[in-house]
């Protein structure tokens, strides 16, 4: 199975193409690591997941999407992140993190919520207070500081969400932006921060550290982005990115058709017009699928969310099925054999 072959990237090896993609537990206290954490993603690990990305870790603290986000706004949580890290890497799985900042769609107690302009998601949520440029320039300063902190907590690969309506998303979309200024209006300008926030992270990352972005390829509305836009928008970026991560929507509220493999046509797209390896994700959830992607060449790697969550061994059960018992943990081959 092409899934379960090894992936090189920069002389940097997955041991296989499955990945498990960004997913907020909601188990922090005040932004740490909890023992849930370790296990989670140590299950994972031994479950011979080939990229591991740690769920979104805000920023700052009005970053968060609620209170029990963890969090990479100070020093002091690197100790715990390392242990999530060094969990990982014990069963030699790869361990990268999602930097992010919700913007309008925080839900946490610390104020003040921000946006690029003062438009809230829905009634559910604050209406944010627009950016003044100052507090762009901070904000881009915390994208930065959280990737040092993240490689020194031993993170192979750092993921920026620029996806789902939060922060950046925020900004690349017209419907969620209406600026005057140099981060509004033309598509140039409202990509100007995703870009410069990638631009800016790679610039401190050391050579040995992956590098990609989570985009929403579209915001399902036809006043609103579409994949050839987020084409655009990362164009000037892709010399930096090892991989784009091929999500969609969550900006504004549209019925999206939920069927098996919806984002994989976008994650095609991207992989073909900005010649760059991507990651596909979304209900992609039996190994058959994970295989016509992969053969077909829509993506790179597969990424499965809800069905790592059900089953943390999808990965073990695949190696028993191929009879590659080598590759599973020697404590559970009884279990196969
Ligand atoms: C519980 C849960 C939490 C999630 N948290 C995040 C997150 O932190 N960052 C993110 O980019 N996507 C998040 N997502 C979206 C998933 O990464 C994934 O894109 C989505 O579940 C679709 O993939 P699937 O059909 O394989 O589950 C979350 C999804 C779930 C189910």
């Amino acid at each position: 199975m092409l899934s379960l072959t090894p992936y090189i990237i920069r002389n940097i090896k997955l041991k296989n193409r499955i990945v498990m993609p960004p997913m907020c537990m909601y188990q922090a206290e005040n932004g740490f690591v909890q023992a849930f954490h370790l296990t989670h993603y140590a299950t994972r690990a031994v479950g011979n997941v080939g990229m591991i990305i740690v769920e979104a870790t805000a920023v700052s603290p009005e970053g968060r999407i609620s209170d029990e986000d963890l969090g990479i706004w100070d020093d002091q949580f690197i100790p715990g992140l390392k242990q999530v890290t060094d969990e990982i890497h014990r069963y030699g799985s790869k361990a990268f993190i999602q930097l992010a900042h919700a913007g309008r769609k925080s839900q946490s107690s610390a104020s003040p919520h921000i946006a690029p302009s003062s438009l809230s998601f829905s009634d559910q949520y604050q209406i944010p207070v627009s950016m003044e440029l100052e507090e762009i320039k901070e904000l881009k300063e915390n994208f930065v500081k959280g990737a040092i902190r993240a490689v020194e907590a031993g993170f192979d690969g750092i993921e920026i969400h620029g996806a789902h309506g939060y922060l950046i998303h925020e900004f690349l979309s017209q419907l969620s932006n209406f600026r005057t200024d140099e981060y509004g209006g033309s598509l140039d300008n409202r990509a100007r921060l995703l870009r410069e926030i990638i631009t800016e992270v790679k610039k401190v990352l050391p050579e040995s550290i992956l590098f990609q972005v989570r985009i929403s390829a579209s915001d399902y509305d036809p006043a609103g982005l579409s994949v050839d836009n987020v084409i655009e928008a990362l164009e000037p970026v892709k010399e930096f990115l090892d991989f784009v991560h091929v999500s969609s929507g969550g900006n504004v509220s549209r019925p999206i058709d939920l069927k098996p493999a919806y984002q994989v046509s976008f994650s095609k797209q991207i992989k073909d017009k900005l010649n760059i390896p991507t990651i596909a994700v979304g209900l992609i959830n039996n190994s058959e699928l994970v295989e016509t992607v992969l053969e077909k060449n829509e993506a790179d790697l597969i990424a499965l969310g809800r069905e790592l969550l059900r089953n943390p061994y999808f990965v073990n059960q695949a190696y028993a099925q191929e009879k590659q018992f080598e590759l599973l943990p020697e404590s559970y081959l009884r279990a196969y054999k």
